[in-house]
């Protein structure tokens, strides 16, 4: 009874005083949270296994890889996976990222984890920014500047002329002529007159650089270049992916033709007035190979030649004009023959090197002398007959 009556009075701990009624609430509580505590760990237990589970399968699934788009202002990033859809993930990687930037997502797409390194990318040069050449920077070649802005600036500002009055605007225009005379310049002059998306790609370097990926490419560059509309795409050196040949292909020439004809294949898909131009160059029109030049791909040709007297006092006047000189004859110096605008812009060079080697600040009617003297000695001719540039300095 004494137990009994002391539960009932309650057990004075301390000074907390419990009476029967809550010592079993109490331990009544403690089963329950026993209980509990039980189950949480349990269920630790099953999240740690589901936690190991998920990390194996991820190394056991490929992890995808995607194209960025576009970045969000707030630092999410709009990427393109597989058959074009688009998703918004978070970038968890160490790095910014750009726009074209490949890289690869975590297993449920959600955010990127790593950035693929540059050789994995397309190589698109200049892709935001704008050419820095203008017209003014290119002496002589006025008619093939008058050709080009019809041809390509005209119908990516203006488009609707084009529909009034009822006809198509080429796709694509190649430059040709030898090394040296401007092609890239005209290319680059007219991305900069006509604010369009430049994408410069190297053909040669499609086929080599990204063996097996080639066609991959020229395919990512077309879409790249729609979906940034206006847009100029200028593939340089494009012999290197279109030269005719004879007979059976094999080997690394199969890709390259496997290029080539994904390459005509876009220019085939897309329409005149897709706002998206593809300008080729080549030193080698002498090889390219026909296919290309059918309508609806390179239909105009605009041949870059090696400039005229007048084109070459342009061109030494545009050079002349940034260097300290002092008793030049523009005129004198302009009648040497057979000279590109590279080497031109060499000769300028030299001059001004010979200057300062004689502790000079200025440049004199010699330092040109010695200089043309020196192009001249160093002019070689390829067995077709076309000047090759020998850089006077690199
Ligand atoms: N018509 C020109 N006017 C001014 N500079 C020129 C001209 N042509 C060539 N150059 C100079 O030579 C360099 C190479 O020219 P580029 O346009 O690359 O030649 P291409 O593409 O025809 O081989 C240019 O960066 C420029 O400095
Ligand atoms: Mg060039």
């Amino acid at each position: 009874m004494e137990n009994n009556s002391n539960v009932n009075r309650g057990i004075n701990h301390g000074n907390i005083c419990l009476s029967g009624n809550e010592i079993s609430r109490i331990l009544e509580e403690n089963i329950i949270l026993r209980f509990e505590n039980k189950k949480l760990q349990d269920e630790t237990g099953i999240l740690a296994e589901e936690i190991k589970k998920f990390k194996d399968n991820s190394q056991k699934y490929p992890f995808p890889v995607a194209n960025v788009k576009d970045v969000l202002e707030d630092g999410r990033v709009i990427v393109t996976i597989n058959f074009g859809s688009e998703i918004v993930v978070t970038n968890r990687s160490d790095k910014k990222v750009q726009i074209t930037d490949k890289v690869v997502l975590r297993n449920d797409f959600g955010t990127i984890t790593e950035i693929l390194p540059k050789s994995h990318q397309i190589s698109l040069m200049n892709m935001d920014e704008k050419p820095d050449i203008t017209y003014a920077d290119i002496g002589g070649l006025q008619e093939q500047k008058r050709a080009i802005k019809e041809v390509v600036e005209l119908p990516l500002k203006n488009p609707e002329i084009f529909g009034k009055v009822g006809i198509s605007p080429p796709k694509g225009v190649l430059l040709y002529g030898p090394p040296g005379t401007g092609k890239t310049l005209l290319a680059k002059a007219v991305a900069n007159a006509t604010n369009a998306k430049f994408i410069e790609v190297v053909a040669s370097e499609l086929a080599q650089k990204y063996l097996g990926e080639g066609s991959k490419l020229v395919r990512e560059i077309f879409r790249y270049a729609k979906e940034n509309a206006p847009a100029i795409i200028f593939i340089d050196e494009i012999d290197g992916i279109a030269h005719s040949r004879s007979g059976e292909v094999e080997g690394a020439d199969r890709e390259v033709q496997r290029t080539l004809t994904q390459l005509l294949a876009e220019m085939d898909g897309f329409k005149p007035l897709d706002r998206v131009k593809v300008i080729a160059a080549t030193n080698r029109v002498d090889i390219v190979d026909n296919a290309l030049l059918r309508p609806g791909r390179f239909d105009r040709l605009i041949e870059i030649p090696l400039c005229d007297y007048e084109g070459r006092k342009e061109i030494f006047e545009i050079y002349l004009n940034k260097m300290n000189i002092r008793d030049i004859n523009i005129d004198e110096l302009s009648r040497t023959e057979n000279l590109s605008g590279a080497q031109i812009k060499g000769i300028c060079t030299e001059a001004g090197l010979n200057a300062i080697r004689q502790n000079r600040d200025y440049v004199v009617r010699d330092d040109f002398a010695n200089a043309i003297e020196k192009t001249e000695s160093s002019k070689m001719t390829n067995k077709f007959g076309i000047p090759v540039v020998q850089e006077l300095y690199v």
